[in-house]
């Protein structure tokens, strides 16, 4: 058992809390935000319900993730330091500075970020060599997928360190060999997206179609055989083929994205609004898709 410290108790942090006290790790919670570790015990409970954890384990879970009032505090009991608090690198550098000045030089430190690279965030620390990504998918206690990215000053022992915990959990781990912005998910996933916008902009299709044909093609197939997987399946020939005759024509380096911004300009920022690409009559929509 580990003692773990989560410094942002929002969307990604609850969630994580939840799968490491699912294996039985105990967690604080610490975040800036007092209503966000107010709602921290009722939120835990709804991810447990939601997964259908019996009530009388749900209540052990529970036990296990207790709200935080102070990051020297946090810091003080934890042996492991989660960070996931809002994506800008201004208050990971922050977050991490005042970190750093209560926690022991060797703790290490995990980052959830999204896509930032692992070196920027741990561009102003005393140790960098304690940070490591350990980049979960929402919800952190369903997606079985958790990615593990050094940065170039990433200890070896810490990042084995994370790779084996996180692997003790029953998750599917997996390690990249170097730093890169966005990790391997990310990077698939929002190459998907910016093609999918980029259609949407040249009038190809509704939103709705693009959904559609993910559903119907992609999304049923690469349950099962990965794009890899897959070329070898269609052939090398053919798949070189098919990348020479599209080459000039993906978006692979726009970051114009005219129907997006016309949206954000409209705060029409998606389900929770009530209004985003698609329409959701029923307004607010729940954190879990
Ligand atoms: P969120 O907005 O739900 O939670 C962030 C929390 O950080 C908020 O509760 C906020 O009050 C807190 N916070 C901000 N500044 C703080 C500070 N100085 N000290 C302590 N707490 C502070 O955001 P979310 O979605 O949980 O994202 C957190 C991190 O996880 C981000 O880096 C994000 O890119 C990453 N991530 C998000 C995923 C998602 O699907 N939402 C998936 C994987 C990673």
């Amino acid at each position: 058992m580990t003692c773990f410290g989560i410094i942002g108790g929002g969307l990604m942090g609850h969630g994580i809390a939840v799968a490491l006290a699912q294996a039985g790790h105990q967690v604080g919670v610490f975040d800036i935000d007092p209503a966000v570790l107010t709602s921290l015990s009722d939120r835990v409970g709804q991810a447990l319900t939601r997964i259908g954890v019996p009530p009388e384990h749900a209540c052990e879970v529970r036990d296990l993730i207790v709200p935080i009032g102070s990051l020297p505090d946090l810091a003080r009991r934890s042996e492991i330091v989660v960070e996931a608090v809002s994506e800008r690198l201004a208050v990971k550098h922050d977050v991490l500075a005042a970190l750093e000045s209560d926690i022991a030089p060797d703790t290490p430190i995990w980052t959830n970020t999204s896509v930032l690279s692992i070196s920027k965030v741990a561009h102003a620390m005393a140790h960098p060599q304690r940070l490591v990504g350990v980049h979960w998918w929402n919800p952190p206690y369903l997606i079985p997928l958790v990615e593990i990215a050094p940065g170039a000053a990433s200890d070896a022992n810490v990042v084995k360190h994370a790779y084996d915990l996180i692997t003790s959990l029953g998750k599917t781990t997996v390690l990249l060999h170097r730093d890169v912005p966005g990790f391997i998910g990310n990077r698939l996933q929002f190459a998907l997206v910016r093609e999918a916008l980029y259609l949407l902009d040249e009038g190809v299709c509704e939103p709705e179609t693009i959904d559609t044909v993910v559903r119907a093609s992609l999304g049923l197939r690469w349950a099962t055989v990965g794009p890899m997987e897959n070329a070898d399946y269609i052939g090398l020939d053919l798949t070189r083929a098919i990348l020479s005759n599209l080459a000039h024509d993906l978006s692979t380096q726009t970051n114009s994205f005219p129907t997006l911004d016309q949206l954000l300009e409209q705060a029409r920022t998606g389900r929770p609004t009530g209004s985003g690409l698609l329409a959701w009559p029923d307004g607010r929509g729940d954190e879990v898709a």
